[in-house]
């Protein structure tokens, strides 16, 4: 990574300078952070660097002499690219319809194959150059999800406030009945269930005009393993009859962020009621946090550190072609949910410049996962 400290070794005969010299590109390929795979004209690796190693999945040992063709050979588009730069001699780059599959993992990379090309003019083979854009496919995810409930939560707020002054007006009348009839008249008890209901509705529009209020951040040092840590206790006792076991996994070098107290108490309380709703009578909710070091989300032109904070519980999981709708308004399969609580958490994480992600195995559990970054 030094260059500036291993001086380039002077052209020379000489064996061991001769030595120095294949070191010194070797440890310049080896630094690279895209993936190189240098591919010579019969088809066959030559060269794999570290950042290959990890996309492909491959070590370099499997790797180098093997054959590119039988390595990648699930990858069509891949395929075609380098053995059209083999045939042609031209550069080729695709930044869109490039996946590789391995180890059980499929990662979007954008790539380029640029002909190797000797001094004389002689094509000897194909350099390809390999990027992991999962990082980016996220961000343009995040993007998208965030336009559509924009004007989704500006539609529901509007249609909100439409319905709270008739709704007081109902509950108003429901309240003045009750005092009418008699302790175990009939019509008492459906007045009860009008006030009930209407207070539930209530708690709807409250929850909606939350998610479209221009409120902005209250920002001052948050420390998040208090914040965490006063939810559990409190979610502990809320439970108490259930086997529900919690544990926290936090990394004490977590210094306090600047973020918004209350809202980041709603958003984690939110994901960790969730968990215990999703747990029938037994379960384990893990909370955990850490600092991502080498996780930068663009700022302007500055870059901020984040923290992760992965809420985990055993539960019986989403189901694949639920998982793009949990964070819509009204999305529930809870009967008496309102289906606003992750659209909520997503709005929070939003306005802290974060990001959030579900993952989830049918079956096994789920995993939320945050980021925030250390500083506004
Ligand atoms: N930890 C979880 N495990 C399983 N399903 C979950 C979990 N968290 C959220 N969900 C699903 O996402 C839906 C939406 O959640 P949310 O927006 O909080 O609304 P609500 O909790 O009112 O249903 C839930 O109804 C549930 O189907
Ligand atoms: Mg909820």
């Amino acid at each position: 990574m030094c260059p500036k400290q291993t001086a380039m070794p002077t052209e020379t005969v000489n064996g061991l300078h001769q030595k120095q010299r294949d070191d010194y590109y070797a440890t310049v390929i080896d630094s690279v952070g895209d993936g190189v795979i240098v591919i010579d004209s019969s088809g066959l690796i030559t060269l794999c660097n570290p950042a290959a190693e990890e996309i492909s999945g491959f070590s370099r040992k499997q790797a180098q002499g093997a054959e590119f063709a039988k390595l990648f050979a699930m990858e069509t588009t891949l395929l075609e690219i380098v053995s059209k730069t083999i045939r042609t001699g031209i550069t080729i780059s695709d930044h869109e319809n490039v996946v590789v599959r391995s180890t059980g993992r499929v990662t979007p990379v954008a790539v380029t194959c640029y002909p190797l090309v000797l001094g004389s003019g002689e094509h000897i083979g194909a350099i390809l150059t390999i990027k992991d854009i999962t990082y980016i496919r996220e961000l343009e995810a995040a993007v998208r999800q965030a336009d559509r409930l924009s004007t989704l939560g500006t539609l529901a707020a509007g249609l909100a406030h439409e319905v709270k002054n008739p709704l007081g007006g109902i509950k108003g009348a429901a309240q003045l009945m009750e005092r009418e009839f008699e302790p175990g008249s009939e019509l008492l008890d459906y007045t009860r269930v009008m006030i009930r209901e209407t207070d539930r509705i209530d708690h709807i529009i409250r929850e909606l005009l939350e998610l479209a209020s221009p409120r902005g951040l209250k920002l001052a040092p948050v420390n998040l393993h208090k914040i965490m840590g006063d939810i559990l206790l409190l979610q502990k006792q809320s439970v108490s009859g259930r086997e529900i076991i919690f544990i926290s996994n936090f990394d004490p070098s977590i210094p306090e962020i600047i973020a918004d107290e209350e809202m980041l108490t709603r958003l984690f309380l939110n994901l960790i009621r969730n968990a215990i709703d999703a747990m029938s009578d037994s379960g384990r909710l893990t909370v955990s946090s850490r600092v991502l070091s080498d996780y930068y989300m663009a700022k302007k032109e500055r870059h901020s550190r984040m923290v992760a904070i992965e809420v985990t519980d055993d539960g019986p999981g989403i189901p694949r072609e639920d998982l793009e709708n949990i964070w819509t308004p009204f999305f529930s399969t809870k009967s008496g949910g309102t289906g606003l609580g992750l659209t909520i958490c997503h709005k929070i994480v939003s306005e802290h410049r974060g990001m959030i992600k579900a993952e989830s195995d049918p079956g096994h559990g789920t995993k939320f996962t945050v980021l925030l970054p250390l500083v506004q």
